[in-house]
């Protein structure tokens, strides 16, 4: 292989750009051209594509976003858009590519591999939802963005003796609203892996007052049963709590900044696996954290799948608030 692409798609997250550094020094390192194609598939139907030297890639190991924007694509998700996409890397000559994403990212690298392109996955998404991989990029970045949050929340609810309901991103996985509802030590965490109902939301914040507290958080996933307005709306209607409520959706705050160490070592380490497997003949794989160790898992069994979140967590999210 003399020249290979490297692409991010879907949501953002931070150490995509750290990803993007590897993948291009290390197929310099080997003597492999690179291309960056910019706005993810929407630019690879558009033959949307830039020479990468170690030079374009100097300054962004700590920066959030991605340098080569990425965007949604409804039109790759037909044989015809993806056949687009197919014959421009033919037209540039590149013969693999790297694609930094989420599921639905994933899902466009597997439809490449099965044109007989050879596809490399990394997983890059806040969700955590990703099948194969312990941790994908940016999770631990956005963690800790939600917690800064929720210790500055509890700051201002602990003095005025409110509840805070505080909406974290997700999408249709819980993962960091559960994490960052143990960490932030919550009273109450709501998912869409374990729904409940409104009234044991309101009994939870009000048991939180009569124990004493002086304050009470509740962390709702966005992809909870019940949305955030629906939580405060029935609090106020039907439950008399202590606390008085207040409401903040964190958003795509939670999306941005500069990349943790530990999201900045698994995009490095993923970037350099991923080059290195593509050259030694490898696709339709995705690399992944396999406890210390990075794997490669086939991405018909990545998109396939949902990465669940582990029972005891909830548990635990349950005795730790009391
Ligand atoms: P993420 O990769 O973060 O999960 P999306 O689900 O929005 O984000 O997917 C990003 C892009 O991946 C989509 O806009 C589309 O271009 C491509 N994609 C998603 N699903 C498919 C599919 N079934 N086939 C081909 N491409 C897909
Ligand atoms: O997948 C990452 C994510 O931030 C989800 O948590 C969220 O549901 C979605 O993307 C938001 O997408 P958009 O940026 O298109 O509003």
């Amino acid at each position: 292989m003399k020249r290979i692409a490297v692409m991010t798609s879907g949501g953002d997250a931070p150490g995509m750009n750290a990803a993007i550094r590897a993948v291009v020094r290390t197929a310099i390192s080997k003597d492999v051209d690179v291309y960056g194609i910019r706005r993810a598939y929407t630019g690879l139907i558009a033959g949307d594509f830039e020479r990468l030297t170690n030079r374009e890639v100097s300054g962004i190991l700590q920066r959030g976003g991605t340098i080569l924007q990425t965007a949604r694509n409804d039109q790759f998700k037909t044989i015809e858009g993806q056949k687009r996409g197919l014959r421009r890397l033919n037209e540039m000559g590149i013969e693999g590519l790297v694609v930094i994403g989420g599921d639905g990212s994933l899902t466009g690298a597997l439809a490449l591999h099965n044109l007989k392109f050879p596809v490399i996955g990394i997983p890059g998404s806040i969700d955590n939802d990703i099948w194969g991989t312990n941790m994908s990029i940016g999770v631990d970045t956005a963690l800790n963005t939600i917690l800064d949050a929720i210790d500055k929340l509890r700051d201002t609810a602990s003095s005025h003796e409110r509840a805070f309901l505080i909406e974290a991103m997700g999408r249709n996985c819980g993962y960091l609203a559960v994490m960052s509802g143990i960490l932030g030590g919550a009273e109450i965490i709501l998912t869409p892996e374990r729904p409940m109902e409104l009234e044991e939301i309101a009994i939870a914040l009000d048991d939180a007052y009569t124990r004493g507290k002086s304050h009470a958080i509740a962390v709702i996933a966005e992809g909870a049963k019940y949305k955030i307005n629906e939580v405060a709306e029935y609090i106020e209607k039907h439950h008399q709590i202590g606390f008085e409520v207040r409401m903040t959706i964190l958003g795509h705050v939670q999306r941005g900044g500069s990349p943790t160490a530990f999201d900045r070592l698994l995009a490095t380490r993923l970037g350099v696996n991923a080059v290195e497997h593509l050259l030694s003949g490898a696709t339709g794989v995705m690399v992944g954290l396999d406890g210390r160790e990075i794997s490669t898992v086939p991405l018909e069994e990545v998109v396939s799948k949902q990465r669940r979140i582990t029972d005891s967590y909830f548990e635990m999210a349950d005795f730790l608030s009391r």
